[in-house]
């Protein structure tokens, strides 16, 4: 077995859209397991929004990666070695081990996974944080009711393209928001959204909410803030549930924008809107997590994933998901599982 591991840390903190050199990629000696750890090799990583958040040290509900640090990371990987009474070599497990090959772990807030139930890199997809986030962000937080309309932003990344297919489970008319032609196909002809728009091209949101959600709008699961949810908020009937996922417009402003001012809206129309972490639903995740795999069994949710080869190549993996270029969920290939 090698006797390096390489990492990726962080070198810079970035200001504005991050970019490559913000980056270093390391050699540093294997680490060496001691009684009641195990070793892992990496297979899978995901690249996430919120990891923008923790490269930059503004004040935040965690942390932020210090300069020199491994950046942090959801992964999955393969038991190599093991002086833990409950993981053995082979087993293959899910946890926050970062954007390295191998890590060592004391079992803490780990999962062990089943490569034969499911797909493993599912495990970091819609059955893992991705699916957790979508279920209880939607169900939850704005509890949708067959015939109402739900308008999802971010509608063909990961959480989002899972947001909208559990609305139409629930029966709901679903409208997505996204950044192609391409992703705009994909939402209304292999997803089944009911109707979908590209918010790069069209220039005046609110007549096209107009046009899409005749109804009005009963649910919005926002993932990415600015001028489309200002939009969205002038289009939300009485009553109405927004879930304030994401808001990944905003997170590479060097400056914050100013808005419209439109809690009044809130007001007027009795609606409610509800910022969320997924972690706050830990207590639940094995209950959505039968869900949405059985909702994936029986075919009601489909779900794609996106590979990147090489911990090498993990920047360019999470600056290409930033930028919009990931269809579902974007992940990077480690290691052969
Ligand atoms: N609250 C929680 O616990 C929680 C948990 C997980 C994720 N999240 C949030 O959920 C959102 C989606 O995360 P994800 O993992 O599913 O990522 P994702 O949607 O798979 O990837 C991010 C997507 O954001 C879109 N985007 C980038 N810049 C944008 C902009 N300026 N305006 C509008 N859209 C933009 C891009 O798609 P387009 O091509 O459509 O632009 C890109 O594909 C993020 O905001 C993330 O922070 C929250």
């Amino acid at each position: 077995m090698t006797t390096v591991n390489r990492q990726i840390t962080l070198a810079a903190r970035p200001v504005g859209f991050p970019k490559a050199s913000d980056f270093a990629l390391v050699e540093t000696p294997m680490p060496t397991q001691e009684a009641g750890q195990f070793l892992v090799r990496v297979v899978y990583l995901s690249v996430d929004p919120y990891m923008r958040g923790r490269m930059s040290d503004a004040p935040s509900y965690a942390a932020p990666v210090a300069i020199g640090g491994v950046m942090g990371g959801g992964t999955v990987g393969r038991v190599v070695s093991s002086q833990h009474a409950d993981f053995q070599p082979g087993d293959f497990v899910e946890g926050m081990f970062g954007w390295q090959e191998y890590a060592l772990s004391d079992g803490k807030m780990v999962r062990k996974v089943d490569p034969l139930a499911a797909p493993l890199e599912t495990n970091l997809s819609v059955l893992g944080l991705t699916g957790l986030t979508a279920y209880f962000g939607l169900l939850d937080i704005c509890d949708p009711k067959p015939d109402e309309t739900v308008v999802v932003s971010g509608a063909a990344g990961a959480v989002g393209s899972i947001v909208g297919q559990i609305a139409k489970i629930k029966g709901c008319r679903v409208v997505g928001i996204a950044g192609s032609d391409m992703k705009v196909d994909y939402l209304t002809n292999e997803l089944n959204f009911d109707a979908a728009f590209n918010y790069k091209t069209v220039t005046q949101y609110e007549d096209e909410l107009k046009k899409l959600c005749p109804k009005g709008i009963d649910v919005y699961f926002d993932n990415v803030g600015g001028a489309i949810t200002d939009a969205v908020f002038r289009r939300i009937n009485p009553m109405a549930r927004v879930s304030i996922c994401g808001q990944i417009s905003q997170y590479n402003l060097a400056k914050p924008e100013a808005g419209p001012r439109l809690l009044s809206i809130l007001l007027m129309r009795q609606a409610k809107a509800h910022g969320f972490l997924v972690f706050q639903f830990a207590a639940r995740y094995d209950e959505a997590r039968a869900q949405l795999a059985e909702w994936v069994r029986s075919g009601k949710i489909k779900h794609r994933e996106e590979f990147i080869n090489g911990l090498p190549n993990a920047p360019r993996a999470f600056l290409h998901m930033l930028a919009g270029g990931n269809l579902g969920k974007q992940l990077v290939k480690i290691s052969e599982p």
